[in-house]
């Protein structure tokens, strides 16, 4: 079976939501890990809730990204999530990670990203929805390439902007679509159901 490690920085509810469905045997996948940046992160105490082992690694302790990064991969690779028999989520790490990293665990790591991209990548995804005056906004599962949420999409869920919203109360909405595609597009991965082929995904 895969292995699955999962890299967070805060409150882990995506996490959650992917490790929910591995225990109700949705997905054929072994929760093998979840590596935090932030010792503080709330997702470590829901992991380790549903008896996922969790490890943190603090960027402080690293004097720059490669180096950072190669502790992360020798940690994946420790519970088994290697680059061929791994998948590493990406589940609000707020770290972009590194060219070595990405060519390393190539097209097996997958980011949730909340906005329809190529719409508003980067930080704060919800507020430049609202601040352009986009009427929908939503989130997208997509394949980390080396750009900054840009790899191929897998899956994105619509979410529509209401009159009045703030950037808490849109996030709040789309957040509740990523809990419902980020397990499925982890499924479709472990059920080998995605090919990449050029810029996109074919889900079969
Ligand atoms: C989610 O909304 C996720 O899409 C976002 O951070 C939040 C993490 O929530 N990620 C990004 O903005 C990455 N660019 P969670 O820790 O409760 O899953």
């Amino acid at each position: 079976m895969l292995n699955l490690g999962i890299l967070i920085s805060g409150g882990g509810s995506n996490m959650e939501s992917i490790l929910k469905s591995i225990k109700q045997k949705k997905i054929p996948i072994n929760p093998a890990v979840v590596i935090s940046n932030n010792p503080d992160a709330k997702g470590l105490i829901r992991a380790q809730k549903l008896g996922v082992k969790t490890e943190v690694i603090e960027n402080k302790d690293f004097k720059d990204r490669l180096e950072y990064d190669k502790k992360i991969i020798s940690t994946l690779e420790n519970y088994g999530v290697t680059p061929k028999n791994g998948l590493v989520c990406l589940a609000g790490f707020m770290r972009i990670i590194s060219p070595e990293f990405v060519k390393k665990y190539k097209n097996r790591i997958i980011n949730i990203h909340p906005a329809l991209l190529p719409s508003f990548q980067g930080l704060h995804a919800q507020k430049q929805a609202i601040d352009y005056g986009s009427k929908y906004s939503g989130c997208t599962v997509h394949f980390v390439d080396s750009g900054v949420d840009t790899g191929p999409i897998i899956l994105q869920a619509i979410v529509k902007i209401k009159k009045g919203d703030t950037e808490k109360t849109l996030s709040k909405r789309i957040l509740k679509e990523e809990h419902r595609i980020y397990p499925k597009a982890v499924k479709l991965f472990a059920e080998k159901k995605i090919k990449i082929s050029g810029r996109k995904t074919i889900i079969s």
